[in-house]
């Protein structure tokens, strides 16, 4: 091969990979700006703001880095979150994005320690909305979280730093019953106090949460506690229907005929699988509920742990009592509530032989929403910081009497310490709750068909630095639970998400085949596991 012909070769084998990069980079621009365009086309705006968008989008990412992003969130979250905030108010509007920091807004997260400024602020009107929100944060791999009441204490669940933006769902509160009353309609961003308000005149309720300022949304998602849960099983129980904006952005219906396996999955499954823009929820026929709220003096914590554990063992067969039981470190406060007007049922029997301090309210037939604000007023409203904790046991007097020793010890301690005050609280499991749950096509927190108990522990202080003193404190009564309760076989692993801290693990305690079929599931309606990856945190499957 002689010079002149190896410069030919040289000069030819050039051009050919000259060839091939301007394939290369060809491709990667029609895939890029058919990206763009798709995602464009899918937001149903005007020529004007898709071109503006589009071009925008290409100035400020250039577009090999478009055609990467899809599959570069999977791995490491990109970011992008000006930009996101900026298309999604072009495609929304400027009233539906606000920047974050410029916020004077009213008090939504319960607690401090869960305020933070988020990239932007972003108030969907309607699933349409969040459709078009969660595509926009897809396409580029920008972190967010989703919040419905603001009512979890768990710092980054329902809340997020600049690094991501902030879907809050309060626009979604519409609430409407069906001709027929059967059938309540329920946007995620609603309170409960606003539920029963709207459904006292039409005599007739839902299963829900049994304090006002909590929202619908958080509370569905992770089965929810009522006061008629013996009568009627989880809140979750009684959905009939999710509206559900997947991560593609297709709205989509979960119940039993359609998604069925969606269907089950949201029955306490968290915030793993979608966006749930609407609940229907199946109304019970109650109307008027009996109710009295005592005071007993703390002296009398033996005599009421006692009484509470023959409630829970005679009393709460019948299945239309329920008891709210609540030690401070000052008074026990018990409420008793019966899902129809009665006078003094007899199923509270153990009750009313202790003498108690006061009876703040007397033996009352009353609405739901009356009972609803008394136990709203008896919160804090004070703007602190709070955290719960919680643990499951069987009904077993001796771990009760001993850990609340142990709480009490704890307790007083670190109000001497911080001023921090918390309460400890037993919530009594029927087997009905259990046996409504799976009559009613079941739900994925595994429940086994045992009467127990779901503690939990509430505790509210001031000041940031104190964060991890109050923390250590309820964390070694938890552990002090489980000790006990292993120790004489009552323990249980189950873990009520409503109730847990960020560093439990509910989903883990739904037991290993659910957690299978939960994350199956998942990966069915999320397979770009964007509820994993880009949303913030949470109780998620893939931490659990
Ligand atoms: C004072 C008080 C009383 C309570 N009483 C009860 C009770 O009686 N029964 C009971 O079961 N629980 C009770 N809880 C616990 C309560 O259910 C949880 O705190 C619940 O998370 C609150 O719901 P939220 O919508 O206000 O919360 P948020 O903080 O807005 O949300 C909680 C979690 O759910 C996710 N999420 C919320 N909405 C959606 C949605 N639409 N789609 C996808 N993910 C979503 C959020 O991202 C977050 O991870 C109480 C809590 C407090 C503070
Ligand atoms: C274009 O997109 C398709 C489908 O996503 C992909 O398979 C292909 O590798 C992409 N081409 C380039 C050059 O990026
Ligand atoms: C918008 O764009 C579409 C498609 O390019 C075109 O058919 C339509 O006429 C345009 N509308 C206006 C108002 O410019
Ligand atoms: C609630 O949290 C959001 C962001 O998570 C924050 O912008 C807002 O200021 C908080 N509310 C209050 C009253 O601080
Ligand atoms: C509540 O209603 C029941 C049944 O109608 C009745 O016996 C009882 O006296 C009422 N109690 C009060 C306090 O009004
Ligand atoms: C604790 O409770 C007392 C009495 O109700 C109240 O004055 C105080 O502000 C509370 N402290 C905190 C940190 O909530």
């Amino acid at each position: 091969m002689n010079l002149a012909i190896l410069g030919l070769f040289l000069a030819h084998l050039r051009t050919c990979l000259a060839d091939f990069d301007t394939i290369i980079e060809r491709g990667q621009v029609e895939n890029a700006t058919l990206k763009v365009t798709a995602l464009v086309m899918s937001l149903d705006v005007s020529n004007g703001t898709a071109t503006a968008i589009t071009t925008r989008v290409k100035e400020e990412l250039g577009l090999s880095s478009i055609s990467r992003i899809e599959t570069q969130y999977e791995q490491e979250v990109i970011g992008n979150v000006q930009l996101s905030c900026w298309v999604i108010k072009a495609c929304l509007g400027e009233d539906i994005v606000k920047d974050g920091s410029l916020l004077a807004e009213i008090e939504i997260n319960w607690s401090q320690s869960c305020w933070q400024t988020p990239g932007c602020f972003i108030s969907p009107r309607n699933a349409a909305d969040v459709s078009k929100t969660i595509k926009i944060l897809t396409f580029f791999g920008t972190p967010f979280a989703i919040r419905s009441g603001g009512h979890s204490p768990n710092p980054g669940w329902a809340s997020i730093d600049e690094g991501g933006v902030l879907i809050d769902l309060g626009n979604l509160n519409s609430i409407k019953l069906s001709s027929d009353s059967k059938v309540a309609s329920i946007g995620p961003g609603s309170h409960w106090g606003a539920v029963y308000n709207f459904l006292d005149p039409f005599g007739v309720t839902v299963v829900g949460g049994r304090i006002p300022q909590v929202g619908v949304g958080g509370l569905l998602l992770g089965g929810g506690l009522s006061h008629f849960s013996s009568q009627f099983g989880l809140a979750a129980d009684n959905v009939k229907n999710y509206e559900v904006v997947l991560s593609d952005g297709s709205i989509i219906g979960a119940n039993a005929q359609e998604n069925s396996d969606l269907f089950w999955a949201l029955k306490g499954g968290g915030p793993n699988f979608g966006i749930v823009t609407r609940f229907d929820l199946y109304t019970v026929p109650i109307d008027k509920i009996w109710y009295s709220a005592i005071v007993y003096s703390s002296s009398d914590v033996p005599q009421l742990l006692s009484a509470f554990v023959r409630w829970q063992n005679e009393g709460s067969l019948d299945t239309k009592s329920s008891v709210i039981f609540q030690i401070g470190l000052d008074v026990c406060s018990v409420g008793l509530v019966y899902s129809e007007p009665a006078n003094l049922p007899l199923a509270f029997a153990p009750f009313y032989n202790i003498t108690p301090l006061a009876v703040p309210i007397s033996p009352t037939n009353g609405s739901i929403s009356s009972l609803s604000d008394i136990l709203g007023g008896a919160f804090t409203q004070v703007l602190e910081r709070h955290d719960y904790r919680a643990a499951s046991s069987l009904i077993d007097l001796e771990p009760y009497t001993q850990v609340e020793a142990q709480w009490r010890k704890q307790a007083a301690a670190i109000q001497t310490q911080t001023g921090a005050n918390t309460t400890f609280t037993l919530q009594h499991i029927s087997k009905d709750v259990v046996s409504q749950g799976l009559q009613k096509g079941g739900n994925a927190l595994g429940l086994s068909p045992v009467l127990q108990q779901w503690w939990t522990t509430v505790i509210d202080w001031q000041n940031e630095d104190q964060d991890d003193a109050v923390r250590d404190s309820m964390i070694s009564v938890t552990d002090t639970w489980k000790e006990l309760g292993t120790a004489r076989g009552s323990y249980l692993e189950n873990i009520f998400m409503n109730d847990a801290s960020r560093d439990q693990n509910p989903l883990f305690g739904y037991g290993p085949s659910n957690l299978a079929r939960l994350r199956s599931i998942a990966l069915k309606y999320d397979p770009s596991k964007v509820f994993q990856v880009l949303q913030n945190d949470g109780f998620l499957l893939s931490k659990a």
